[in-house]
């Protein structure tokens, strides 16, 4: 079948997708966005996770079909054009919170998410939205020190734009 929405705020099509094939999979092998990463392919790592309608999912459980004329947004899509890597991204390399990768983009999409929702969380509120997030290298505390240094920069860049 042929599966049509739009990527990262473009439209895209991928054909010949069979039926139970997972976004993960499409996203990967039929369109070239190999960002979102498959560390288990059951729901346990959230390591795939990329954005669906505006709320984060394990897109190694949901089939590619079920997002016909949706939005998906994946890690590639944090980053733009004009002002280069999201906050949250510059923050997991200037806090060193990145060491195989692996779990990286599911935990910047999420963190992207919970500063979002939450721009200023407690060390409670980060650790409850990274629970389904594992990673089997750092230890968590540089990702925390990453999800706390992009909220400060997030939150100050914020004031200063008010205050203009
Ligand atoms: S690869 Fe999807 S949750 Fe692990
Ligand atoms: S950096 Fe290797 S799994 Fe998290």
């Amino acid at each position: 079948m042929r599966v049509t929405f739009n990527a990262n705020g473009r439209p895209v099509e991928a054909d010949d997708v069979w039926e139970g094939e997972s976004l993960l999979f499409m996203l990967r092998e039929r369109l070239g966005l190999p960002g979102s990463k498959n560390a288990c392919e059951q729901g346990e790592c959230g390591s795939c996770t990329v954005y669906l309608d505006g709320s984060p999912v394990c897109s190694c459980l949901v089939a590619a079909g079920q997002v016909q004329d949706r939005e998906v947004r994946t890690v590639e899509g944090l980053a733009d054009d004009e002002n280069g890597l999201d906050p949250v991204q510059q923050a997991f390399i200037d806090a060193g919170a990145v060491q195989c990768g692996f779990c990286t983009p599911g935990l910047l999409v999420q963190t992207h998410d919970l500063l979002e929702r939450e721009p200023q969380p407690s060390d409670s509120d980060i650790r409850e939205a990274l629970s389904g997030n594992l990673c089997r290298c750092t230890g968590y505390e540089k990702i925390m020190d990453a999800v706390r240094l992009a909220s400060a920069r997030k939150c100050s860049s914020n004031s200063s734009e008010v205050s203009q």
